[in-house]
């Protein structure tokens, strides 16, 4: 997830300094820069096995929505993922469980995978309530949809306090987490740990039971550091 960075300039040199050293890799590796270099990354990914993602979607298929970007536009450039309800959306931008609701569901008619966004606030771990916050989440972002369907999406528990504050949750507060989140998600959904993941804590993240997968913010922006991650067990 780069979020709101590199112009397209920059996204073509940062995915040209990618590809070498992403192949052949046993897992899927995605990237997902701002709407605006989506055109960009598509044609500097040709050849490679990366794949594309945006950063959200709306839910209608075009209209009076202004800024919102639609299913079909991102179709068009390749895009086969998309975040939803990431937690900067939910605390700036208004993004509440039903709107990331929708935006899933359109995603998945559409046939692009959402990655559905969990997580808590410092105040709320602290006052106890994650299990009951994140089940929530959960809960209401895959509200409506068919087993097979929520069983092509990806969740990424992102504790808030530990994003881009370089504080990781330990591995044993995420895995615990994850397993809650599991007991409400379908069987075979891929969970994924999201908070100041990096290359040296990646291996140790990624060795527990729970965690099939990272969403990584400012590590992804250097090409060294994003590859280290996917690597981490080499
Ligand atoms: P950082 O890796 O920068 O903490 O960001 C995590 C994140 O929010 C990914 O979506």
């Amino acid at each position: 997830n780069w979020k709101m960075n590199m112009t397209p300039s920059e996204t073509a040199k940062l995915i040209g300094e990618l590809k070498p050293l992403i192949a052949n890799e046993a897992c899927d590796v995605v990237v997902c820069p701002p709407a605006c270099c989506l055109a960009a990354a598509k044609d500097a990914l040709c050849g490679s096995e990366i794949r594309l993602g945006a950063q959200n979607v709306h839910w209608e298929k075009s209209g009076a929505y202004t800024g919102e970007v639609s299913t079909a536009m991102l179709k068009e450039l390749g895009v086969e993922y998309v975040i939803v309800g990431h937690s900067e959306r939910r605390q700036y931008f208004g993004e509440t469980d039903e709107t990331v609701n929708k935006r899933a569901r359109a995603a998945l008619a559409a046939d692009i995978t959402p990655i559905i966004c969990v997580g808590e606030t410092l105040e709320q771990r602290e006052s106890g309530s994650t299990n009951e916050i994140v089940s929530a989440q959960v809960n209401k972002a895959l509200c409506g949809m068919s087993e097979a369907d929520a069983e092509r999406v990806v969740l990424a528990y992102e504790p808030i306090w530990a994003i881009g504050t370089g504080r990781t949750a330990t591995s044993e507060q995420a895995n615990d987490t994850i397993a809650v989140i599991r007991g409400e998600a379908a069987d075979k959904m891929r969970i994924q740990y999201g908070g100041s993941m990096k290359p040296q804590n990646a291996k140790e993240l990624m060795a527990m039971s729970e965690i099939d997968g990272g969403l990584i913010g400012g590590a992804s922006l250097k090409a060294n550091d994003f590859a280290a991650i996917v690597h981490y067990d080499k």
